[in-house]
């Protein structure tokens, strides 16, 4: 049998792309402002992916073309020479919790061969269920919290009082916090951050057995990627928050029906995902500045290998502003 050559992870390319995000965006930790942190983190993403040899197209980005003037949807990425590829940014997933100096706010990528990635369209917010790979194929987001949390339990060899569920603390999951507290589980409840939630319930030791609830849809494509290479299972269903929200997914003949499934968020194997701590983190330190440089943590991972790696690098201020055109310091 002829093996094939593993062709080149492109995973890695984009550890440079978060990384010069979470550095340009760790200056603003806890000074109260979440759009200057956001706009340098959008600019050295944009400056780095120039780097990348691919022909990307942004299908979630930070919104459409006229309100954001840089990695708009539909906007072109990388040198333009190289695979098709569609690609989700998040420049920063969190921005209050940048803005408030709060944990778990990532700068985060994701990248799939082009038409394989879910469009949310007019479609803002998605009401999620991420479990664990032990349940894995079990659950249904239609049923009862009760009844899924008792088949995770069982999944993971646990009682459900045992269970921890992240939950966004927001008004809308008040019947969802109280279904989890009768059902007897316990719950994180985070501010922000469900694609940080997302990753905790499908990694080991992170003291999160599952995600419920519902947050942004490009936060949702973003996740499943991650949970797609990971492993573990999301589903997910359109969930419009206002009546203007609701009218436009309709129009654009989106069911709010329908169970997304992973095949439906994500519909490849061939996907690379790369996450950098900017905030200090349940599974990822934020960026460490040593004086003359910085430290940053980041997670990549290739869906095709499935090798996730743990990526720690240094990097040098003085050095790094010679070569590019990113404000490091
Ligand atoms: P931003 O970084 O864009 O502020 O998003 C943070 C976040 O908490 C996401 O993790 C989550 O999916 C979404 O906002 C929830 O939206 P909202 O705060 O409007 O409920």
């Amino acid at each position: 049998m002829t093996r094939r050559q593993p062709d080149r992870n492109l995973a890695l390319d984009l550890a440079r792309v978060t990384e010069a995000a979470a550095l340009a965006s760790a200056r603003w930790l806890g000074l109260g402002n979440k759009e200057d942190g956001d706009e340098a983190a959008v600019d050295a993403m944009r400056i780095s992916f120039q780097a990348m040899d691919i022909n990307g197209r942004v299908v979630i980005g930070e919104g459409e073309k006229d309100k954001a003037p840089m990695l708009y949807n539909g906007e072109p990425v990388g040198s333009g020479v190289g695979p098709r590829m569609d690609i989700a940014v998040d420049p920063v997933e969190g921005t209050r919790l940048l803005a408030h100096g709060r944990p778990n706010a990532i700068s985060v990528v994701a990248m799939t061969p082009e038409g394989s990635m879910y469009s949310p369209g007019p479609a803002f917010y998605m009401n999620k269920l991420v479990v664990p790979p032990e349940a894995e194929g079990m659950v249904d987001i239609n049923e009862p919290v009760e009844k899924i949390l008792q088949k995770v339990a069982q999944a993971k060899n646990k009682e459900v009082k045992d269970l921890v569920v992240f939950v966004l603390d927001k008004e809308r999951h008040k019947v969802l916090i109280a279904d989890i507290r009768a059902a007897g589980a316990r719950i994180q409840l985070h501010t922000d951050g469900d694609v940080a939630g997302a990753l905790m319930a499908v990694i080991p030791g992170t003291g999160i057995d599952i995600m419920m609830g519902t947050g942004g849809t490009p936060e949702g494509v973003l996740a499943a990627v991650a949970v797609r290479v990971l492993g573990g299972e999301m589903q997910a269903k359109l969930d419009p928050q206002s009546d203007m929200e609701k009218k436009r997914v309709l129009e654009a003949g989106r069911d709010i029906n329908k169970v997304l499934k992973m095949n439906d968020l994500v519909d490849s194997d061939d996907v690379f995902f790369a996450a950098t701590g900017i905030t200090d983190g349940t599974f990822l330190k934020g960026v460490d500045f040593t004086g003359k440089g910085a430290k940053t943590f980041s997670l990549v991972m290739r869906g095709l290998t499935g090798t996730v790696r743990n990526v720690e690098s240094r990097h040098r201020f003085d050095k790094l502003m010679r070569v590019s055109s990113i404000k490091y310091d």
